[in-house]
């Protein structure tokens, strides 16, 4: 089994902190290591580091390659660069090229893709997943991990459970990301699980998929040097692997993740895994609050200081502050688009 972790996302619900320039992936949060590093320490519990590969944009090259070396994880050539960002289908099917080509993988071999920016705990006892999911897809599944819903999030790709198989079961339909009322109705039913956002599969049968539901993909790799897929990739289609394969595909199987599992995708998650105070506070930085309860305060610089707040998120950065009130935060990627504009 191959690992491959997917660090190229630009990540812009996490703003003023997560940038373009510094993504969610690179951050830590208070803790000693970033997203991306517990990942690769998550994988290297089982994978031998050869097996381990990172692919991720051109522009993020130094920033991936100093923080794997902090955790003394040397990459040398597992270390793919996009020229543009594409979504995540491009990025597997460049991958799936570079180890069939370059590195002479077998057709028959497990890849396993891994985004690089959630939370798993405990970190160590995921390896028996990973082999469960190696199972999976040498049975000829796309395997995912299903996560047990906790409210219709509209964020997330939804996973209906079919037939029991060995491992988990069959999967019945995939939607990636449903609006708010198919959310409730899936969440209602008990029958669907969250994708996590992994997946596991050979890497014949992952070609054969992109062939049949992603054709415009397919065609930029097939009977193509690794060279030039790269030197036409700004051509390939922007879709996630999600909408290109997961929702088309009848051979996807789930495996549900029994852990605790986080995507850390809005500030409000990040407000739930961070350890509180008395007043029920998150802080990390330099903050005084007084009469301040429910609340989020990061700060990066400069000391911020609250007085008679309740669930209220700040963001401080040098040069942008973020305050927004609790349950609201999905709507900074509003913030977001709305800056692209004016730039
Ligand atoms: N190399 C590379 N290139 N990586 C990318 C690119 C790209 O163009 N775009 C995104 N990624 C990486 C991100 O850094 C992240 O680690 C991972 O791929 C997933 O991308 P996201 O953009 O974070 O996806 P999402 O959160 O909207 O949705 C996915 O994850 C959810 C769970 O967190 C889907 O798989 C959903 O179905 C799933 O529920
Ligand atoms: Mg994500």
């Amino acid at each position: 089994m191959k690992a491959i972790i997917l660090a190229g996302g630009s990540g812009t619900r996490l703003w003023p902190l997560s940038r373009k320039t510094y993504p969610k992936q690179f951050l830590s949060l208070g803790d000693k290591e970033s997203f991306l590093q517990k990942t690769v320490k998550r994988i290297l519990n089982v994978l031998n580091p050869e097996d381990i590969y990172i692919i991720t944009n051109n522009d993020y090259k130094f920033l991936v390659k100093n923080q794997v070396e902090e955790i003394n994880f040397i990459l040398g050539e597992n270390i793919l660069l996009e020229p543009v960002g594409r979504n995540t289908a491009p990025a597997v099917a460049l991958a799936v090229k570079y180890l069939l080509e370059v590195k002479k993988v077998n057709e028959s071999e497990t890849i396993f893709i891994s985004p690089s920016d959630h939370l798993i705990n405990p970190q160590d006892a995921f390896g028996e997943y990973l082999l469960k999911m190696d199972n999976l897809a040498q049975a000829g599944f796309l395997g995912t991990f299903g996560v047990k819903p906790t409210k219709p999030e509209t964020g997330y790709g939804y996973i209906e459970k079919g037939e029991e198989i060995s491992e988990g079961f069959k999967v019945k339909r995939f939607v990636e990301k449903p609006n708010l009322e198919k959310a409730v109705e899936y969440f209602q039913s008990g029958n669907f699980y969250w994708n996590s956002g992994m997946f596991a599969f050979t890497i014949g049968d992952i070609l054969e998929e992109f062939k049949k539901h992603a054709p415009d993909i397919y065609e930029k790799i097939e009977g193509k040097s690794y060279e030039d897929v790269l030197n036409t990739f700004s051509e390939m289609p922007d879709i996630s692997l999600d909408y290109a394969v997961m929702e088309k595909t009848d051979k996807a199987a789930v495996i549900p993740l029994e852990l605790q599992w986080s995507d850390v995708g809005s500030w409000e998650s990040i407000y739930e895994l961070l350890p509180k105070d008395d007043d029920n506070n998150a802080v990390i930085g330099n903050a005084l609050t007084i009469e301040t309860k429910d609340s989020l305060i990061l700060t990066e610089k400069r000391l911020v200081s609250t007085i008679g707040l309740e669930g209220i998120m700040v963001v401080e950065t040098p040069d942008a502050l973020l305050i927004a009130k609790k349950g609201e935060a999905q709507k900074v990627k509003e913030v977001v688009s709305k800056l692209k504009e004016q730039n």
